[in-house]
C-alpha cells in the first residue's frame, strides 16, 4: 500500500521518539512492501518560534490532507509564560479540531516483568487491560464562553464545561463498540452528583448503552474512579469520559505501568486522518540526551497502522516486538533501565 504519513515532531524529546518510530516503519515498509511517503511539518514551541504561531495553516492543511499523523510531543519552559498569547498547547488543541479527531483512545496493560516499576503492589496489578475512551474536542477545553475579563478591578477567568447529546451519543458508542471486542464491559465515568453536563452524559449513556444488551454498563463518578483506579485497576476494561475527567484518569492509569514512555494513543474521528501521539510529554528535562523511551510512539505508529491503514498484521508485528524487546529487559531510564533511546529501538527492529 501507499501511504501519505505527516510527521509533526514537535518539542523536547518528541524529535528522538518520532525518529525511532521512523526506523521501525521504514523497516515494515521494506519488509511489507509498502510505500510510506513521510513529510514533516512543525507544531508547538518550535512553530511558534519559526512563525509565531502554534499551528500553522500550512501545517494543518498538511495533516488534513493526509492519510495518518504522527506526533511527538508539544511544550516545554522556553514558552511556559502563562501570559503568554500563544502557547504550544494551543496548536494540539487547534490540530485535535482541525482533524475532528473526536476519540482519543488511551490504552493500559501492565507488562509481567515490570511490576516492579510500578508504584503499586504486584498483586494489585495482576489482570491489568484497560482501554480508556477519553471525548478529545469537546467539554471543558473547547467550551465557551472562555476568557478572562476585567470587572470593577478585579480579573474573573472562565472556562465552560458543555456538551451536545451528539457529541456525548458518539464517543460512548465509539466505547460500547470496543467493549464489544474486550472483555464487554463499559465505566462511563461522570460528575453527575454535581455537574449539569454529567447529567446529560449519563442520561444519553443509558440510551446508547439499550443498543448493546450483551455489554454491561457500570457509570462512576470521577472522583471514586481515580481512587479505583489505584485500588483496584483491574476491574475495568473500556473506560469512557469527557475530555478533561480522560486527561487526568489517563495519566494517573498510565503510570500503573511503570513509565508514562510505555503508552500509546490514537485520536479517531469518523473518516479523515488519525492522530497518533504518545501519552507523555515533551520532558524537557531529558531532551537531547538520547535516553527518552521511544516505545510509547512506536506503539502509537502500530495503532496507526492498525486504525487508519488498516494493516492489522504490521500492527501486531511492531507491538510482538515491543512485547519481546520489554521482555529481554531493554529498558530505558525512566523503567529502571541504562539502555539508550536508540538501544530499545535497535532491540525491537531486530525483534520484529
Ligand atoms: C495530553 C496532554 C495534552 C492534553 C496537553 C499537552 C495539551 O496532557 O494529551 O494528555 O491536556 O490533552
Ligand atoms: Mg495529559
Amino acid at each position: 500500500m501507499q501511504a501519505n504519513i505527516v510527521l509533526l515532531p514537535g518539542d523536547g524529546i518528541g524529535p528522538e521518539v518520532v525518529a525511532a518510530a521512523i526506523k521501525v516503519l521504514k523497516a515494515l515498509e521494506t519488509r511489507f512492501g509498502h510505500t510510506f511517503s513521510f513529510s514533516e511539518h512543525m507544531i508547538g514551541g518550535c512553530s511558534i518560534d519559526a512563525s509565531g504561531k502554534s499551528l500553522t495553516d500550512e501545517t494543518l492543511k498538511a495533516c488534513q490532507a493526509a492519510d495518518a499523523v504522527l506526533l511527538g510531543a508539544v511544550g516545554g519552559p522556553k514558552w511556559d509564560d502563562p501570559k503568554a498569547n500563544e502557547r504550544p498547547e494551543k496548536g494540539l488543541l487547534a490540530l485535535r479540531k482541525g482533524l475532528a479527531v473526536f476519540a482519543n483512545l488511551r490504552p493500559v496493560k501492565v507488562y509481567p516483568n515490570l511490576v516492579d516499576a510500578s508504584p503499586l503492589r504486584p498483586e494489585k496489578l495482576a489482570g491489568v487491560d484497560m482501554m480508556v475512551v477519553r471525548e478529545l474536542t469537546g467539554g471543558l477545553y473547547f467550551g465557551e464562553p472562555k476568557g478572562r475579563e476585567q470587572i470593577d478591578g478585579r480579573t474573573r477567568a472562565v472556562d465552560t464545561m458543555a456538551y451536545w447529546d451528539d457529541e456525548i451519543r458518539r464517543i460512548v458508542d465509539m466505547a460500547f463498540q470496543l467493549a464489544r471486542g474486550r472483555r464487554k464491559k463499559v465505566t462511563s465515568v461522570d460528575k453527575a452528583n454535581v455537574l449539569e453536563s454529567s447529567r446529560l452524559w449519563r442520561q444519553v449513556t443509558a440510551e446508547v448503552a439499550t443498543g448493546y444488551p450483551d455489554i454491561k454498563l457500570e457509570n462512576m463518578l470521577v472522583d471514586t474512579a481515580s481512587m479505583r483506579l489505584v485500588s483496584n485497576p483491574s476491574e475495568f476494561d473500556v473506560v469512557v469520559t469527557e475530555n478533561m475527567f480522560g486527561d487526568i484518569l489517563t495519566d494517573e492509569a498510565a503510570v500503573l505501568t511503570g513509565s508514562m514512555g510505555l503508552l500509546p494513543s490514537a485520536s479517531l474521528g469518523s473518516g479523515g486522518p488519525g492522530l497518533y501521539e504518545p501519552i507523555h510529554g515533551s520532558a524537557p528535562d531529558i531532551a537531547g540526551k538520547g535516553i527518552a523511551n521511544p516505545v510509547g510512539t512506536i506503539l502509537s505508529s502500530a495503532f496507526m497502522l492498525r486504525y487508519s491503514l488498516k494493516l492489522e498484521k504490521e500492527a501486531s508485528s511492531i507491538e510482538a516486538a515491543v512485547e519481546k524487546t520489554i521482555a529481554g529487559g531493554h529498558l530505558t531510564a525512566d523503567l529502571g533501565g541504562t539502555a539508550t533511546t536508540s538501544e530499545v529501538t535497535e532491540t525491537i527492529l531486530a525483534n520484529l
